[in-house]
């Protein structure tokens, strides 16, 4: 399912039962992350804020903070409709025959309607031109007590290869310093961040377009890791299974999607210094520190007439975003095995904010095989600052996370089993002696091999026979248990 605005999302959650309207005023200042926080923390429904203080616009948080509301998102029930979509798609060889052929056709057509597409008319993003453009009319957020002030913390950030052309989204948040200005915390290894230094290079400035709400898959796709050079309008269009519609912008050279709630028109010039950023409490749940980077100029605001703001607080875990994490996981598994072989299953768990640990399942096939694996997910995208990979067998369930604590533990020996490797770490990880680069831990708890230096008999798990588990079922149900 393809929403035509944020609104129509917002309307769904609230006939599911997922969202709440707040009527009564609350404050950007600190009071609505709050909220936002502890309801995220109890499971509880989204929150439309109607009345925030100083602005006339409604404010979403917590639209993805569920896996209902992840899946419907992203215009499924279920995340694992994508994930099997996204498989059979890897998965295609060309066709041998005609049966063949037509078989393919639904999947092809599926990959034709993922190309963003303009259109002309007025699009609803451009429905008031908000003059003189102000962003302190809009309900920004600060989060936490030591921010360094309000930041846009769902943004949609679009840019365009200095070079190819080739359009790119990410979601980096921006701090607000004035009614035309805000940070642009491009980290080191982003997409936008290179687009940046290469424009530097060029002597260019950089066109920046901020999309704010429409589709909430606009939201997700800016979060998704696809290699720098796809364009994330692609995926996007592949989950709705609807095109991007787009129209131009006002005063910059670039597109923007039509159903966006707001459009946020500007530049970033790389001839101009970096400005201190921050602090921000993170998703790490502690705060990152101030340093300098690009700030971004708006040149123009437009908006829908019933624009609706949306917005995240990000924190110590569980947050929001780690349902967007979560559905990365689950979406780029097919893609990662396509290049990782033998991998099985992964998981990222919420507590180790997506880069500090990565459970992966392997069919082991061949002596150190956990090594080459750990070194392949190093050397992966955004994989690559995984900072602790344990890799299990595939009868592991990675998902049960007391299974993963039994089967590693009494699966490894810590002097032959763990080992250490340098290599590029999370900008936001404060634990490493420099920025973005510092020390892996690889932990290989697979059953091990002969060629592995193991020669004793390895011993198997104690499993109940299947006739016997059927049979002692029977006897729980007889004797009322
Ligand atoms: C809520 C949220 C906020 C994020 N904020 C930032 C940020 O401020 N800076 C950044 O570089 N990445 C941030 N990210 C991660 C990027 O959006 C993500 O790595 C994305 O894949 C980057 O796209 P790119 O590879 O096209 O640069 C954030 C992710 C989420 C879910």
């Amino acid at each position: 399912m393809a929403y035509r605005s944020l609104r129509e999302f917002t309307d769904r959650l609230q006939a599911a039962g997922e969202l709440v309207r707040v009527a009564r005023e609350l404050d950007p200042h600190l009071e609505i992350a709050a909220l936002a926080a502890a309801l995220v923390r109890r499971g509880g429904p989204a929150l439309l804020c109607e009345n925030v203080r100083g602005s006339r616009f409604p404010l979403l948080i917590g639209a993805y903070a569920g896996a209902r509301r992840m899946a419907w998102a992203l215009g499924v029930d279920d995340l694992a409709e994508h994930a099997r979509a996204i498989e059979e798609l890897v998965r295609t060889q060309p066709p041998a025959g005609m049966m063949d052929k037509l078989r393919m056709l639904p999947k092809l057509a599926r990959v034709a309607q993922a190309a963003p597409k303009r259109v002309g008319g007025r699009a609803p993003c451009q429905e008031v031109v908000m003059e003189p453009p102000d962003l302190g009319l809009l309900p920004i957020m600060t989060c936490w007590p030591r921010d360094g002030g309000p930041f846009v913390t769902m943004p949609v950030v679009i840019t365009k290869d200095p070079d190819t052309g080739v359009r790119n989204l990410g979601m980096y948040r921006m701090q607000l310093y004035g009614p035309r200005e805000t940070g642009m915390h491009w980290q080191l290894y982003k997409t936008g961040r290179r687009h940046y230094q290469r424009a530097r290079e060029l002597g260019r400035r950089v066109d920046v377009a901020v999309v704010l709400g429409g589709d909430p898959v606009l939201a997700y796709a800016a979060t998704a890791p696809l290699p720098d050079g796809v364009d994330e309008l692609l995926l996007a269009g592949f989950l709705r299974r609807k095109p991007v519609e787009l129209v131009p912008c006002k005063t910059i050279d670039l597109e923007v999607p039509a159903c966006a709630d707001f459009v946020l028109e500007g530049y970033v010039d790389p001839a101009e210094p970096m400005r201190p950023e921050g602090p921000f409490g993170d998703h790490t749940g502690y705060y990152t520190p101030v340093v300098p980077y690009p700030v971004f100029h708006v040149t123009a605001i437009t908006h829908r007439r019933d624009a609706i703001y949306p917005s995240t607080v990000v924190g110590p875990p569980p947050m929001e975003d780690a349902w967007l994490g979560k559905a990365t996981e689950r979406l780029f598994l097919p893609l990662l095995k396509t290049t990782v072989p033998g991998l099985v299953d992964m998981n990222l768990p919420i507590e180790g904010v997506f880069h500090n640990l990565a459970i992966v399942s392997i069919r082991k096939s061949e002596p150190h095989q956990a090594r080459k694996l750990c070194y392949a997910l190093w050397g992966l995208g955004q994989m690559a600052t995984a900072k602790c990979v344990v890799v299990v067998d595939e009868d592991v369930n990675v998902h049960d996370l007391r299974e993963v604590t039994w089967r590693a533990l009494t699966s490894i020996d810590p002097k032959r089993d763990v080992f250490f490797a340098d290599g590029t770490i999370d900008e936001l990880d404060h634990a490493s002696c420099g920025l973005g680069f510092g020390g892996k831990i690889g932990i290989d708890a697979t059953r091990k091999l002969p060629e592995e230096g193991y020669t004793r008999e390895w011993m198997e798990v104690c499993r109940t026979e299947p006739q016997v588990a059927r049979r002692v079922e029977g006897v729980l149900k007889e004797i009322g248990l």
